[in-house]
C-alpha cells in the first residue's frame, strides 16, 4: 500500500514528467544499456531508434502516475503490455535493473528538483507498478504453459516456404520435437528471436499468425523490408537466410487483438501487411456473421491473401472491396460509410497514418470506441483521434 503522501508526491510530478518524460526515458535507455548490455539481445534496436519505445515507456509511466490511487482504469494497458513482455521472455529480475535506471535518471535529468521525497515516493510507486507486471506476466507464462503449450522459447522446424507475392513470404512452422500445438486465437501473434549475420545481439520481432489455430502448424507471413538496417532486421534474415528444414525459435502465441464472439456484423480494414490478423480472423468465421473486408494495398502487386479473402468472405455471403491507394489515393469516409450498419464491430490493421485515418473516419461515421478494434505494428501508442476520448 502507498502511503497518501508518497500518492499526493507521485500526483504532483506528472507536470514535470510530461516536461521531461521523454529525455528521462532516453537518459534510462543509455544508462542501462550501458550497465546491461545483455539486454540489447531483448530490446528491439530499431524502436529505440527511432524513439517509439521511448514514447511507448513514458506514456506508460505517465498514465502510472495519474492512476497511481487507482491503477484499474490502466488494467487494459498493463495487459497488453504483459502479452508483449511475456512474448519476449520478461522475467521478475529484470524489473529491479529498470526500476533503478529509471530512478537514476529521473534524478540526473531533474537535477536538484528530485529531492529525496520525491526519488523515495517513485521508488516505492515503482514497486507497486512492477509487482503488478510481474504477477500479470506469470500468469500469462502459466497459461502459455498450459495444454502442451511451453514458458519461453522453443524451436520450431520452417516446414514450407512460400511466396505470396513480391514482397510477402510466407513460413509454415512444426515444433522440432513433433509434439502438438496449444490452440491460439485469430490474432494472436508469435515472436520470433534470432540472431541474424553481422548483428550484435539477438533480435526479437512479433509476427501476426496467419492462419487459425490448427494442432500441427503455425503460419507466419512476413513482409521483407527495405535493406536499410535496422529495420527489419528479422524479417530480412527470414526472408534471405530461413529455408525449409532449417529451425528458428518462437514463443508462444500472445496477444489481445483478437475478434469479439458477439453476432454484430464485422467490418475488416486492412492496410498493406496489416492484413495478417485480419485475414485470419476472418478464415477463423464459421457461419452466421454479417463480414465485411476493405482490403487496401498500394496496388494490384503487393495485395496479398486476396484470392483467399474473397473466396471466404463470398462463402459468408459477405461484401468485398480491394482498394488501391496508388490509384485511388487516402481511403475516405465515402469509400466506409455505406458497409457501416448498426452495432459494427470494426477491425483495424495497418501502418500508423492508416489507422489514424481509418479511425478518424470512424468516429465521424459514430462508431463508438468499444466497437474500434485496432493493432500497430511496433509499440503500441495512442492514437490522435483517442488522444483526447
Ligand atoms: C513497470 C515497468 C515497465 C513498464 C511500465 C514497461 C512498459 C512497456 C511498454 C509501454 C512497452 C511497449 C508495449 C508495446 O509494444 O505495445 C514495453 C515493451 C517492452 N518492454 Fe517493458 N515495461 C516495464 C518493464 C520492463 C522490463 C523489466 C523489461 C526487461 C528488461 C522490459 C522490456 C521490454 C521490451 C524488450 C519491450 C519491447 C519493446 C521493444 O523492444 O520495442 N520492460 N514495455
Amino acid at each position: 500500500m502507498l502511503s497518501q503522501q508518497t500518492i499526493d508526491i507521485i500526483k504532483s510530478t506528472v507536470p514535470v514528467l510530461e516536461q521531461h518524460g521523454v529525455t528521462i526515458t532516453k537518459t534510462f535507455y543509455q544508462n542501462m544499456f550501458n550497465e546491461h548490455p545483455e539486454l540489447l539481445n531483448i530490446f528491439n534496436k530499431a524502436n529505440q531508434q527511432r524513439g517509439r519505445q521511448q514514447t511507448a515507456l513514458a506514456n506508460t509511466v505517465l498514465a502510472a502516475a495519474k492512476y497511481i490511487d487507482n491503477l484499474e482504469p490502466i488494467v487494459p494497458v498493463v495487459m497488453q503490455i504483459a502479452h508483449k513482455h511475456r512474448a519476449l521472455g520478461i522475467l521478475p529480475e529484470h524489473y529491479p535493473i529498470v526500476g533503478e535506471n529509471l530512478l537514476k535518471a529521473i534524478k540526473e535529468v531533474l537535477g536538484d528538483a528530485a529531492t529525496d521525497d520525491i526519488i523515495g515516493a517513485w521508488a516505492n510507486a515503482y514497486g507497486v507498478i512492477a509487482d503488478v507486471f510481474i504477477s500479470v506476466e506469470e500468469d500469462l507464462y502459466q497459461k502459455a504453459e498450459a495444454n502442451g503449450g511451453w514458458r519461453l522459447f522453443k524451436l520450431f522446424k520452417v516446414a514450407k516456404k512460400v511466396e505470396e507475392n513480391a514482397e510477402i513470404t510466407s513460413f509454415y512452422l512444426v515444433p522440432e520435437d513433433g509434439s502438438a500445438l496449444p490452440g491460439f486465437e485469430a490474432g494472436q501473434y508469435i515472436t520470433v528471436r534470432a540472431k541474424a549475420p553481422g548483428e550484435e545481439y539477438i533480435a526479437n520481432r512479433h509476427y501476426t499468425l496467419s492462419q487459425p489455430s490448427n494442432a500441427n502448424e503455425f503460419r507466419i507471413s512476413v513482409k521483407r523490408e527495405d535493406a536499410c538496417d535496422p529495420k527489419g532486421v528479422i524479417s530480412n534474415y527470414l526472408h534471405n537466410n530461413v529455408n525449409e528444414g532449417d529451425v528458428i525459435e518462437v514463443s508462444a502465441p500472445a496477444g489481445l487483438f483478437t475478434l469479439d464472439n458477439s453476432d454484430n456484423p464485422v467490418l475488416f480494414v486492412s492496410g498493406g501487411i496489416g492484413v495478417t490478423p485480419l485475414n485470419t480472423m476472418l478464415q477463423s468465421i464459421e457461419t452466421g456473421r454479417d463480414v465485411t473486408f476493405v482490403h487496401t494495398a498500394r496496388n494490384e502487386n503487393v495485395i496479398a491473401f486476396q484470392e483467399q479473402i474473397e473466396t471466404k468472405v463470398n462463402e459468408l455471403n459477405g461484401k468485398y472491396r480491394a482498394f488501391y491507394s496508388d490509384s485511388e489515393g487516402y481511403i475516405t469516409k465515402e469509400v466506409l460509410a455505406p458497409y457501416v450498419k448498426e452495432n459494427t464491430e470494426l477491425y483495424v490493421c495497418g501502418p500508423t497514418p492508416f489507422l489514424e485515418a481509418v479511425v478518424s473516419i470512424a468516429k465521424e461515421l459514430n462508431i463508438p470506441n468499444d466497437k474500434i478494434h485496432y493493432e500497430f505494428f511496433g509499440p503500441a501508442m495512442t492514437l490522435k483521434a483517442f488522444a483526447n476520448a
